[in-house]
């Protein structure tokens, strides 16, 4: 059993898991100036939503009416999802879990904001922590700052895979993502949220580096449309 992330730039991903496709907040080409793939591009069985911001959710009504996925998203999206005919969605709040049909999800808190981009208030803005029905854990810490409601996560066992944005400006930067990556206590991390836009421009190979050096944690620096497998 395995569970397979591909990066689309920013801070888009999808997810093989055993067969069902997970994509987590779209924002694809041409929307997303890093993607290569567009909305037609991609399958989806479940859509995972982490706030409300257009480099998040530019791509999600297009996505889930196209592929009829389920989106998983705070209540707040799941509302405004409704009033723009996305009725296959499930309501979520911070410290919550429920279980989906490839495994357990946990909302977890990210500091951020969340409006979305119609002006709409988005509620607050989180991170998912997944277990995978094959024991992988993985958290997506979303767009967030560090806080110490990340060693809540290490105090539960911790994650194999933590994917955390790494690009500074509005969210965590290289120094502070070294500190989550270890207070989360995660066996490998994967940088998202960066280099996309000038604000965000990152060097991800030293990030990798130092992580390595600082805290003996692995990191994969992946291109755009390149995977990782946990296995
Ligand atoms: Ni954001
Ligand atoms: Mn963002």
């Amino acid at each position: 059993m395995t569970v397979k992330l591909t990066w689309h730039g920013h801070a888009a991903w999808s997810i093989d898991a055993d067969g069902a496709k997970i994509v987590v907040d779209p924002f694809l080409k041409p929307n997303n100036p890093s993607a290569q793939v567009t909305v037609d591009d991609l399958g989806a069985d479940f859509i995972l939503v982490t706030h409300g911001h257009g480099d998040h959710v530019s791509d999600l009504v297009a996505l889930a009416k196209r592929t009829g996925a389920l989106v998983i998203a705070n209540f707040e999206i799941y509302t405004w999802l409704g009033n723009h005919g996305v009725e296959h969605a499930h309501p979520m709040n911070h410290g919550g879990a429920f279980s989906f049909p490839f495994g357990r999800v946990k909302m977890t808190n990210a500091i951020h904001s969340s409006m979305l981009p119609d002006g709409s208030y988005g509620g607050n803005p989180g991170g998912f922590l997944i277990q995978f029905n094959d024991g992988h854990d993985v958290y997506f810490a979303g767009d967030t700052a560090l806080t110490y409601d990340m060693k809540l996560i290490g105090e539960v066992g911790g994650v194999d895979l933590a994917v955390l944005p790494i690009g500074d400006n509005f969210t965590m930067g290289p120094e502070d993502a070294i500190l989550a990556a270890q207070w989360v206590k995660a066996k490998h991390v994967l940088p998202t949220h960066y280099n996309t836009f000038p604000y965000i421009v990152v060097d991800a190979a030293a990030f990798a580096k130092r992580l390595q050096r600082e805290s003996g944690i692995d990191c994969t620096v992946l291109a755009v449309d390149e995977s990782f497998t946990l296995a």
